[in-house]
């Protein structure tokens, strides 16, 4: 097992890295000082994989445990959700010192994290992520929330969890689509801040390809480390974390564009860093050579590189221009200056237009 701290002063936390980290869960969570009652929130497709095991590994420890499930899907990310884990959290007289754990991806952990947030106004909360995109992302950094018929993620809180358990083992069961899809951030990581990592990814592709748990655990601890240092600088958001979406701008908006329906997260966001590097090219900020490495390393992993027939350039813009980051009608874009370095920039729609087709 390896163990990374995310230092944010008296809100610090554990992040554990490890095959079979299920069973251990019970001794992980007394040890990061977990008391009382603990919420198991889940969906019924992880729940038959690993409730169980949880379950048992929890009773042990001599946690006494209520497992909430979620219905499985994005769609389900909303208020009536959150509301049936409020109302099981009542009905079992759930207190200050109780606890909330997210064990499912990331669609569980948002809303789970949002419910541990509000409830009594904060109760502790652990994060038990099982998709690759939840352990390298969403479980690390205290983003938490729930999307409104108008949007996703409109409503929400900053709120670090107790412990981050990252059981390795849980990927054999992920559907390889999702693992491919997780790894589009994988590949972001290295893109913005580590090139060594992005040169283990050119190298190993294969092996991760195959769930090599070994390598998995590698990269996934360089990739939550990468994002505690960045949450660490910028826990809120005002500024540099924005750097944790590179190629986001784009893909949001591929997403927007697709209907939620079309592609998975991971599969937008690895359109929108080839893109992104397709404009740093552009504008002059990067080398072709880059250029080349990023697109190789995206089809490598089996990833999607262009934007799918049938998207009209023109309406992703429109996407991206009802999106967060505009200012004085131009789009805030993080821009790449080489495998390894970023910058932000302002662009223009019409400067990102052209290099759409490319
Ligand atoms: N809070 C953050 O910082 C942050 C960051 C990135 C993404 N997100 C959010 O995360 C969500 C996406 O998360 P996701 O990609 O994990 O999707 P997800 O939670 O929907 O999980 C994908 C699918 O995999 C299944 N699954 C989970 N673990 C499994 C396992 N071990 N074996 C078999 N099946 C398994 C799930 O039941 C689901 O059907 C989005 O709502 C996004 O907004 C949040
Ligand atoms: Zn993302």
């Amino acid at each position: 097992m390896q163990t990374l701290t995310v230092n944010l002063g008296d809100r610090s936390y554990p992040i554990h890295v490890g095959a079979g980290l299920l069973e251990r869960a019970g001794e992980l969570l007394r040890q990061a000082g977990v008391r009382g009652k603990v919420a198991v929130v889940t969906n019924p497709t992880v729940a038959q994989l690993y409730l169980d095991a949880l379950h048992e590994a929890l009773a042990n420890a001599e946690f006494e445990v209520t497992p909430i499930l979620l219905p499985d899907g994005e769609e389900h990310k909303n208020l009536k959700s959150l509301v049936s884990i409020y109302d099981r959290l009542i009905s079992e007289r759930f207190e200050r010192k109780s606890c909330v754990l997210a064990l499912g991806g990331g669609v569980v952990g948002d809303v789970a994290g949002f419910a541990a947030a509000t409830y009594l106004r904060g109760v502790s909360y652990v994060q038990v992520p099982t998709t690759l995109l939840a352990q390298v992302d969403s479980s690390v950094g205290g983003k938490t929330g729930i999307n409104h018929e108008s949007g996703k993620n409109l409503i929400g809180a900053f709120y670090q969890p107790k412990l981050v358990l990252i059981d390795v083992a849980a990927l054999r069961t992920l559907p390889h689509r999702e693992l491919v899809a997780g790894l589009a951030e994988i590949i972001k990581y290295g893109i913005i801040q580590d090139p060594a990592l992005f040169q283990l990814l050119e190298q190993r592709m294969e092996k991760l390809l195959g769930s090599d748990l070994e390598l998995l655990s590698q990269v996934i601890g360089v990739s939550c480390a990468i994002k505690a240092r960045v949450v660490e600088a910028d826990e809120r958001e005002e500024d540099y974390r924005a750097v944790l979406n590179f190629g986001h701008t784009i893909g949001h908006a591929l997403e927007t564009v697709t209907g939620y329906r079309q592609l998975l997260h991971g599969e937008a966001v690895a359109v929108g860093m080839v893109k992104a590097v397709a404009l740093s090219v552009q504008q002059g900020f990067c080398d072709t050579a880059s250029f080349n490495r990023v697109a190789a390393l995206v089809r490598k992993a089996g990833l999607p590189v262009e934007i799918p027939s049938g998207v009209l350039p023109q309406n992703l813009i429109q996407a991206m221009e009802v999106d967060k980051k505009v200012a004085g009608g131009k789009i805030k874009f993080i821009m790449c200056e080489g495998i390894g370095k970023t910058r932000f920039h302002w662009l223009a729609p019409t400067e990102v237009l052209s290099a759409l087709g490319v």
